[in-house]
């Protein structure tokens, strides 16, 4: 945990989608206006990446348009302004990890249209890449196998062809934190460290559940059945390479992380 209580007391306004519905350019103004913050931090999007294959007008409304008209009010009250972007931005064909000046190439609407959205915020604010994010609110694939651990029976089939890196939300949040407040305008990759594929994810955490781990069998992405509309990247390692160079602390290993999470979600 780095030092919270380095951070100066701030005034925080969390907006609901009734209280600032992105599709509505108009309150996108009006509640930035109002407000006039000195920081944005922008993390709400369309991140239902099956559905934005059918959605693609709602998609690059919500993940590209309703960015840009952030970064313009932001440019007009002098917020500086911080957007949550995704791996997907890549194609995956990469053999290393990717560096944050690697050109994006995104294959699925989702990944297209959160890149859209960073040529929106352009240098005109930060892009903070994170990947297979999970934590204590929200749904997400460590609640989904805490879940299957103990409810079911029989295989449970993951794919070990794509590979990421975990982003446990408690660690990325000091970091960010510190980002918003401290460092220039540019692109940062924020992960937890060590890759990993889905199937070896799975069958940590069914351990780390109680469940067993035998029970979680690996198949091929092409195995899925029925397919998925939208295609992932089989790589979207991201080298948190901005970090390292500033000499900021990484984030722990995921696995350390996801233990504490895990243990935090089934002690209630
Ligand atoms: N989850 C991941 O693995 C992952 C990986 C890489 C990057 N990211 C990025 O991290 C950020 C947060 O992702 P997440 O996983 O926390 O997503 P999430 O659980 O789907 O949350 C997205 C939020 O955006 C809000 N939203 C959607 N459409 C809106 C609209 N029209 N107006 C106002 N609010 C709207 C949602 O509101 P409702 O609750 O009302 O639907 C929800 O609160 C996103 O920018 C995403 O692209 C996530």
């Amino acid at each position: 945990m780095q030092a919270l209580h380095a951070i100066p007391s701030v005034e925080v306004m969390a907006t609901t989608r009734g209280q600032l519905d992105l599709s509505d350019a108009g309150a996108i103004q009006r509640v930035v206006r109002e407000f006039a913050p000195g920081h944005i931090i922008h993390a709400a999007a369309f991140t239902a990446v099956d559905r934005c294959e059918s959605e693609e007008q709602t998609a690059f409304a919500i993940n590209a348009t309703a960015t840009a008209q952030l970064v313009a009010v932001a440019s007009e009250v002098g917020a500086r302004l911080t957007y949550l972007s995704t791996d997907y931005v890549f194609d995956g064909e990469k053999s290393t990890p990717y560096l944050e000046t690697d050109t994006p190439n995104p294959q699925s609407i989702y990944g297209r249209s959160k890149f859209a959205g960073e040529q929106a915020v352009g240098d005109q604010g930060q892009i903070v890449r994170i990947s297979w994010v999970c934590g204590r609110l929200g749904q997400n694939m460590v609640k989904t196998l805490i879940r299957l651990a103990t409810s079911t029976d029989g295989p449970l089939y993951f794919v070990d062809d794509q590979h990421g890196c975990p982003t446990l939300v408690a660690d990325l949040v000091p970091t960010l934190i510190r980002l918003v407040l401290e460092a220039p305008f540019g692109t940062y990759h924020v992960t937890n460290q060590g890759a990993t594929t889905w199937y070896e994810f799975a069958r940590s955490v069914i351990a780390l559940a109680g469940g067993d781990p035998e029970r979680v069998q690996p198949i091929a992405t092409v195995e899925l059945d029925p397919p998925r509309p939208a295609p992932r990247p089989k790589n979207s390692v991201l080298e948190n390479a901005q970090l390292r160079q500033m000499g900021w602390p990484l984030l722990p290993d995921w696995q350390s992380s996801v233990a504490a999470l895990v243990h935090e979600l089934t002690q209630r």
